[in-house]
């Protein structure tokens, strides 16, 4: 095989993200926006990734020992409770060399390989990026080597890239980029991942993205942020989250969307509580529920995109444009990891 081109999808929190983190129920659309990753064979290992400028060439047995060092620096972080180091390690492009390491290791291919990466989801958006990456990667990479793996083994490796960039993440998005569709995630042993493709077979429509800044913590931090809550204060605005998702699938369901736009604003009170949110994002939030619609912060929040919904589109953009935001458009509930 001469080079294998995958692609997978972003994704976009409807409601539970941080609350997914302590096990409640969270409800993730793939969202239109691709990550595109072609492997070809080669005697080193190359990397080419547009979006980020940067290109790199190391041979095989040292991109495999970055991908084990990054797997001890975690394992060293579980351990005391601080992924500060393997966050340094990982920082900005050196994630290249670690995931593809990684994914070497874990499929114990011992050749070189080169890779080029066009990331069309935004980086920082809090729409996956870094899942949608990943599992692509993955699939790209054991596809060349004619590896059959299922989707649950690409997401079983997706979830342990995530950790290295993310700490304990819940896994809800690389499974989300991974399946794709509309997906009801809950962490667990084993963890829930269904599709809710038979409950809500409709396209959702009527929800627009309006980008805010980008982040200035990873989701790493943000997630971290909400851990060092006094327990007291942030276990009652989580359980509040996984109730209102528990909600927001009956709304769904019923093509309720009075109850819908409730949720959505509720789900952004409490991530504002849980101090995640910034003031670009509730300045969006509050001008959309003003006109009468329902807007939340997506993913770690600290900035990227704010999800908004109006059954009047066109009055919906109006009002994003009238922050100098240029509104995304994108379908939800699109298919997964797939091979181009
Ligand atoms: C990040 O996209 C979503 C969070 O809930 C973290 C996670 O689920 O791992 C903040």
């Amino acid at each position: 095989m001469d080079m294998v081109t995958t692609s997978a999808p972003g994704k976009v929190h409807l409601i539970g993200e941080h609350a997914v983190v302590y096990g409640e129920p969270a409800i993730i659309a793939a969202v239109g926006m691709r990550c595109f990753v072609s492997a070809e064979k080669s005697d080193k290992v190359s990397v080419v990734f547009k979006q980020g400028g940067y290109e790199n060439e190391l041979p095989v047995e040292e991109v495999r020992g970055i991908g084990n060092k990054a797997s001890d620096l975690w394992e060293d972080g579980n351990k005391s409770g601080d992924f500060s180091n393997v966050f340094d390690f990982c920082k900005g492009n050196k994630f290249c060399e670690v995931s593809i390491g990684t994914v070497l290791n874990d499929l114990g291919i011992n050749e070189g390989v080169s890779i080029n990466i066009d990331q069309n989801v935004p980086l920082g958006s809090g729409l996956g990026s870094s899942a949608a990456y990943s599992v692509a990667l993955i699939k790209a990479i054991s596809e060349l080597f004619g590896k059959n793996l299922s989707l649950e083994e690409v997401n079983r490796i997706a979830y342990r890239l995530e950790q290295f960039k993310h700490g304990k993440p819940s896994g809800g998005d690389n499974s989300t980029c991974c399946f794709g569709g509309l997906v009801w995630f809950q962490k667990g042993n084993p963890n829930t991942i269904k599709s809710m493709k038979e409950e809500i077979p409709y396209k959702l429509e009527n929800f627009v993205l309006a980008y805010t800044k980008k982040p200035e913590k990873t989701t790493g931090e943000l997630v971290q942020m909400v851990m060092n809550l006094e327990p007291e204060y942030r276990e009652p605005r989580i359980k509040a989250l996984g109730r209102a998702t528990l909600e927001m699938r009956e709304a769904l369901k019923a093509k309720d969307f009075g109850k819908v736009k409730e949720l959505i604003n509720l789900a952004q009170e409490k991530l504002a509580e849980l101090k995640v949110s910034i003031p670009e994002i509730d300045k969006v939030c509050e001008k959309v529920k003003e006109i009468g619609g329902a807007a939340k912060g997506c993913g770690a929040l600290g900035g990227g995109v704010v999800l908004c919904y109006h059954e009047d589109k066109e009055k919906l953009i109006g009002t994003i444009k009238s922050f100098g935001i240029e509104p995304w458009e994108a379908d939800l509930a699109v298919e997964g990891v797939r091979k181009e």
